[in-house]
């Protein structure tokens, strides 16, 4: 069933390529909560890189559709595998263009690096400098926001390829003040907006980014991991005061508690962790990530990570009781994000496929009228291309359909 998230990116980066604004609900995985919760740092520890750009402000001023792709033992196999995709093609290279790229990616595969990026806006180049990702989405970020500090929802596509994560698709959001969403919500938008925006930022800064959170939130096929500092009181979190909007019946979001470190000696998070505070149908897990010391000290992602596990593992309230291990640290998170998006995936593919269908529709009327107009043939060529992956989605999702039926007793 795993297979069925790559398949799901691929499409998503087909619409991407093309600035479809389709109704295709996709599941993904999308990351919400207050300025400074711990939002990156939870991508980034899932990730196990630090490629992320930091400081204070509004650092993250573009959604980031983050798709994680697990190489296994042989990386080579899912680069090739992308190619089919078609995306490529999509995004204007020509045949030929395509073949030489394929060859000299050949060339050079027995030395590639095991863990790479690459950017949907960047097709072929391949980043095995994350700082250099972080650099790139910077100055991606800039050039469509300019140097207003002003947020877009256009948003940034980046691939990462490694043995060492989970197949995952995340979408980071710019982050809200403290405070936004109960600014906009009692409906006094336009004096709250002032306090928000810094000197020089659009002045409808917060609404554009409420927006880009109904927008990717409201999704029905995504996840919210509602990301809340354990060293901030749980009832006043903007995460779950998002997640109960976008999301009321909770049942598609997961309580990420960060920070579980710099809580007051003498106190825990079992209580939430158990559900027994503010209760979520998926309940919480407890994460504990690099602090600012450790970033500045340039402590590795892994040795992060290694720190966490020592942390939980030893101490006198987590390690003591399973149920409470089980819901602690960065592993079981990821874990329990891909138990929970192939679940998800697999409910919504009998929906996916049908919308796939009337797309295709559309497409043929849109091609049949441009031949009644006798438009370019470069526009009927465009549209063929995109009518053949369609359609070969389509195929891909009915196999894995028939799959699942015949492997259910
Ligand atoms: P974002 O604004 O929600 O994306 O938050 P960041 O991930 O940028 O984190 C904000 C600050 O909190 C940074 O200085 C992080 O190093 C720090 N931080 C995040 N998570 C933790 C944690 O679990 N423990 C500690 N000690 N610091 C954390
Ligand atoms: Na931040
Ligand atoms: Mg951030």
């Amino acid at each position: 069933m795993e297979e069925l998230i790559p398949i799901a990116s691929k499409l998503q980066d087909v619409l991407g390529a093309l600035g479809q604004n389709t109704n295709l609900d996709l599941p993904q995985i999308v990351v919400v909560g207050g300025q400074s919760s711990g939002k990156s740092s939870v991508l980034e520890s899932i990730v196990g890189r630090s490629f992320l750009p930091r400081g204070t402000g509004i650092v993250t001023r573009r959604p980031l559709i983050l798709q994680l792709f697990n190489t296994g033992g042989d990386s080579d196999e899912t680069a090739n595998d992308e190619e089919e995709g078609g995306e490529r093609k999509i995004a204007s290279e020509d045949d030929s263009v395509t073949l030489r790229r394929k060859q000299r990616d050949r060339a050079t595969s027995s030395d590639q690096q095991e863990e790479w990026g690459e950017f949907l806006h960047q097709p072929g180049k391949r980043y095995t400098d994350f700082s250099h990702i972080r650099e790139e989405i910077k100055r991606d970020t800039d050039r469509l926001t300019g140097r207003a500090k002003g947020v877009s929802s256009s948003p940034i596509h980046l691939k990462i390829y490694s043995p060492r994560v989970l197949t995952l698709t995340m979408v980071d959001l710019p982050e809200t003040k403290q405070g936004l969403i109960a600014t906009i919500r009692t409906d006094t938008i336009t004096p709250g907006l002032t306090k928000v925006a810094v000197e020089g930022q659009p002045e409808d800064i917060a609404e554009q980014i409420w927006d880009m959170n109904v927008q990717f939130g409201s999704n029905p096929n995504a996840i919210l991991l509602a990301v809340t500092g354990a060293n901030t009181d749980l009832a006043s979190s903007d995460a779950l005061k998002l997640a109960r909007e976008l999301d009321p019946r909770g049942e598609r979001t997961i309580g990420v508690l960060t920070k579980l470190d710099l809580m007051d000696p003498g106190t825990d998070a079992s209580e939430i962790l158990q559900n027994k505070v503010i209760p979520l149908r998926r309940g919480y897990v407890a994460v504990v990530n690099r602090g600012q010391r450790d970033v500045d000290a340039d402590l590795s992602i892994r040795n992060g990570l290694r720190n966490e596990e020592r942390f939980f593992r030893t101490h006198p309230v987590y390690s003591r009781d399973r149920s409470i291990a089980g819901k602690c640290g960065t592993m079981n998170l990821a874990r329990n994000l891909n138990g929970i998006l192939i679940h998800h995936i697999r409910e919504c593919l009998p929906e996916l496929k049908i919308r796939i269908a009337n797309m295709m529709g559309d497409v043929q009327d849109e091609l049949d009228a441009l031949g009644v107009d006798g438009g370019g043939e470069e526009n009927g060529a465009l549209g063929g291309k995109l009518l053949g992956l369609l359609s070969k989605f389509s195929a891909n999702f009915a196999a894995m359909i028939d799959g699942r039926a015949s492997n259910t007793n």
